[in-house]
């Protein structure tokens, strides 16, 4: 860890709806590290797979800027963007969006394909993707004939083909049982320490947030709470220190409702 890789400053989101508009994010500063795992937790409607999108790229923030290794993307034009997220960003969500028609090899491959790298080494990496997510005896199934956890690492592996610096992820385990959930989260800890992978996981899950030596806590379009916490052998917080946080987290997500109810309304015309 070290190097600062992502430096969001002043970010903030206004969705225009109908006559008056919506303020989404309201002013977000973060900065993420190398190497770093943090989540990002909050009540549904607290802006989080918001600010993921803005991070990932996607979408255009209204105000602000977010600096990847210091260069400003928010200027970039389209397809600079589209280059630099490929080449740095892997996604996953929580519907994988896998291709029912190809398996699990092809869909690992897919985002090569579509670059036009070359097959060969391509269909390597896939393979060896696949072996590392635990699943090189399901190769050529195709994801109806794969249980929703290995959909989910197929969606992980995919998401690693192109050697990415960062993943992010939108309740990447919110639709698993929680041992395969388990099994997932303990697949991101590993990527993290073999490749020094970053990853910023929103999630839901008190199982996963009790983990992630950092937690980021938005309440109402704006960051409330940034917690780090020591870290075990595993990379995984010490637990002794976790509950509580995940604990806290949980309730300032509950006490937002209210905070979220009175906000005022958006300024118009911004
Ligand atoms: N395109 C849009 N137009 C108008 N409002 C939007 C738009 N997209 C999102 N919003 C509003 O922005 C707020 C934040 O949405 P977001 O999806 O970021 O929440 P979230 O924190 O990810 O919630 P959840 O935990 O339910 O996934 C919500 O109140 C949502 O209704
Ligand atoms: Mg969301």
């Amino acid at each position: 860890m070290g190097q600062d890789l992502v430096v969001v400053e002043g970010l903030t989101k206004v969705f225009p709806h109908g006559e008056k508009d919506v303020d989404v994010l309201k002013g977000i500063d973060l900065t993420i590290e190398e190497g770093e795992m943090l989540s990002i937790v909050g009540k549904s409607g607290a802006g989080k797979s918001t600010l993921l999108h803005l991070l990932g790229t996607l979408d255009l923030p209204t105000a602000g800027r977010i600096l990847y290794d210091g260069n400003d993307v928010t200027a970039y034009s389209s397809s600079r963007l589209a280059e630099f997220r490929n080449q740095t960003i892997g996604f996953v969500f929580q519907f994988h969006h896998l291709l029912p028609e190809f398996d699990a090899v092809e869909n690992v491959m897919m985002p090569g394909l579509i670059r036009g790298t070359a097959r060969g080494p391509l269909e390597k990496e896939a393979k060896k993707l696949l072996d590392e997510v635990g699943l090189s005896h399901r190769l050529t199934h195709r994801p109806g004939e794969l249980s929703g956890g290995e959909q989910q690492r197929v969606a992980l592996a995919r998401a690693l083909v192109m050697r990415p610096r960062l993943i992010l992820a939108d309740e990447p385990t919110g639709n698993l049982d929680t041992g395969t959930s388990d099994a997932i989260h303990r697949l991101f800890f590993d990527l993290n320490k073999s490749r020094g992978l970053t990853f910023l996981i929103v999630t839901h899950s008190r199982d996963l947030a009790a983990k992630m030596p950092r937690i980021v806590t938005m309440v109402d379009g704006r960051v409330d709470r940034d917690d780090r916490r020591p870290v075990g052998e595993n990379g995984e917080a010490a637990q002794e220190s976790a509950p509580d946080t995940a604990e806290h987290a949980s309730q300032e997500a509950e006490d937002s409702e209210t905070a979220e109810e009175s906000s005022p309304g958006a300024a118009p015309g911004a």
